[in-house]
């Protein structure tokens, strides 16, 4: 089987909500992009990094405005432009984030890996290629891409971050949200520190009673939590552990590459359905 690990390598997606704010249209949360990106150059001192991050009130709020989708279709011209100008401003302001603090982002456009629904293998290897020989971090972000035929759709960077994990095969991958992980109930639950999954791709969590509710979030043309958690599923499901921490405390990255004790939630493969 091949399924050889980066085992330096880890992919970490920027929410959303907590790079910008999600209900402010067009306003980045230059603080939280400040914490975040200091907590990644000191997981830079010893790992590989890749980012993905979201479109929050850029994107999103774009997209909503000219009701465009995860489902190619023949959307407005105006739109197009407007997402994509957005999604390019939002990346732009976290490149310069980075590089302040003399990090080395590396941009890359999505639809130089994914086009028509399909990735491309040799593309998502380049990557690689990069952060073994440069001291480069790539940075995609979900986006407006080209379909086919005059088509488009809205890409998710939750798509993204199964796309580059299942092919990368980091250690770990991380989502950021802006809250703590999941939880099994969404008005007053507790948290689900674990969730395993088996081979059949079944959740199970410690108390096989505990059912998880997903909120729907507005705002949000990419399926919010519900999308989190099927990507994550299919990382899991490859042996790659998917851990979702609230972005805002960027801090709980670092309680979990060095095994300590951390507050989220963590989706893993089931070690006795492999
Ligand atoms: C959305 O990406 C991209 C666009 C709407 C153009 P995501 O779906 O990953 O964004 P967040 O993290 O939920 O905001």
């Amino acid at each position: 089987m091949e399924n050889l690990k980066n085992d330096n390598l880890v992919i970490i997606k920027l929410g959303g909500s907590v790079i910008t704010y999600k209900d402010k249209p067009l306003s980045p949360n230059y603080l939280a992009i400040e914490k975040m990106a200091n907590i990644i150059k000191e997981l830079k001192t010893h790992n590989k990094i890749i980012i993905v991050h979201g479109g929050g009130s850029f994107g999103h709020y774009w997209s909503i405005k000219y009701d465009m989708h995860t489902l190619p279709s023949a959307y407005s011209d105006e739109g197009i432009s407007r997402v994509r100008e957005s999604m390019i401003k939002l990346n732009s302001i976290i490149v310069e984030k980075f590089i302040a603090i003399n990090l080395k982002p590396f941009s890359i456009h999505a639809s130089s890996f994914v086009f028509n629904n399909l990735h491309r293998r040799e593309q998502i290897m380049d990557m690689m290629d990069m952060i073994e020989n440069n001291d480069l971090i790539p940075i995609t972000y979900g986006d407006v891409i080209h379909t086919s035929g005059g088509n488009f759709s809205i890409l998710s960077g939750d798509t993204l971050m199964n796309i580059l994990s299942v092919n990368l095969k980091p250690r770990f991958s991380i989502f950021t949200t802006n809250v703590d992980g999941i939880y099994d109930n969404i008005t007053n639950g507790n948290l689900v520190p674990n969730i395993l999954i088996s081979k059949t791709r079944e959740l199970l969590t410690k108390d096989a009673d505990t059912k998880i509710e997903f909120s729907s979030m507005v705002c949000d043309v990419t399926g919010g939590m519900k999308r989190k958690i099927s990507e994550s599923i299919n990382i899991a499901n490859e042996g790659i552990p998917v851990y979702l921490i609230n972005g805002f405390y960027p801090e709980r990255m670092i309680d979990i590459i060095n095994g300590s004790e951390f507050i989220g939630t963590s989706i893993k493969m089931n070690e006795e359905s492999i």
